[in-house]
């Protein structure tokens, strides 16, 4: 039969098992214990992440908000705004050239908040359209394209191109007027690419004229091919900020 000091004891390792678990669980996430040290408080913010972005030493008059305008940051919070909004709206959304029209029109009569949150994927887009253009020209301005940067200038240029296309590809879906012609317009000037624009027409759209196949590949390129692309472009582009150095830390 067991005995008060036998629970007494199971009680004890029992804590002691939970105590040991709770720290490996910790550790496996955090590496590092709980930062109420400076030494532990440094570890802290040089194994995370989102804290260590930018080198460990830059200058003062580098932190001042002006040298970037925080363009780059912006540039990537109005993309997380987009992927949220846009999940939702794919709630909501049908690629079809019956559906898309009357979807749209449901999203801003129907639906509870729809209008709300069409416009905030629209003018988010927009926004990053402009904040990424202008974090552009701030790298130009403080020379940041110079060595050992180029190749991030290069990474960025790609970013501005898939930011561009996602911009465009977006444009179709509402399957109006506007997008109509506009992707026409648009898709009649990848024809004329010298050599292989009829091909690149007919890659772009599936077939010779604006239809379901011209819907079905830009939503696919909206939605998952292009938003990837971005994704893995924005992880190499941070790494090497963090690798290169911030210009501002020179
Ligand atoms: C989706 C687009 C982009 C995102 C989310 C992004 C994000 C960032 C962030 C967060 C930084 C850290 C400093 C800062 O905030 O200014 C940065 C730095 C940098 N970006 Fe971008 N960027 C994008 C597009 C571009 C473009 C279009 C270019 C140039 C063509 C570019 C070139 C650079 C360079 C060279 C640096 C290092 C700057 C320095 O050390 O001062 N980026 N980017």
């Amino acid at each position: 039969m067991a005995t008060n000091k036998d629970s007494q004891k199971f009680v004890q390792n029992f804590l002691k098992g939970t105590e040991e678990f709770g720290s490996r669980v910790w550790k496996s996430i955090f590496r590092h214990s709980w930062p109420d040290s400076a030494r532990t408080r440094s570890l802290a913010t040089m194994s995370n992440v989102f804290l260590h972005l930018h080198p460990t030493t830059i200058r003062r008059a580098s932190l001042k908000v002006t040298y970037t305008f925080c363009l780059g940051g912006l540039s990537f919070f109005f993309f997380l705004v987009l992927t949220v909004s846009g999940v939702l709206l794919m709630f909501y959304y049908v690629p079809s050239v019956t559906q898309a029209y009357q979807n749209i029109k449901d999203l801003e009569t129907v639906v509870f908040a729809g209008q709300f949150l069409r416009n905030m994927h629209r003018w988010s887009a927009h926004a990053m359209v402009i904040t990424v253009f202008l974090h552009m020209c701030r790298v130009f301005y403080t020379r940041a394209y110079r060595p050992p940067r180029e190749f991030n200038w290069i990474v960025g240029v790609l970013l501005l191109v898939v930011t561009f296309l996602l911009s465009f590809s977006g444009y179709l879906l509402p399957w109006d007027q506007l997008a109509f012609w506009a992707v026409t317009v648009g898709t009649n000037i990848a024809k004329v690419t010298p050599f292989l624009g009829p091909e690149a027409q007919f890659l772009l759209i599936g077939g010779y004229e604006i239809g379901q196949n011209a819907l079905i590949r830009f939503y696919t390129l909206h939605v998952i091919a292009l938003p990837l692309i971005a994704a893995v472009l924005m992880a190499v582009h941070f790494w090497r900020v963090r690798k290169d150095g911030f210009s501002g830390g020179l």
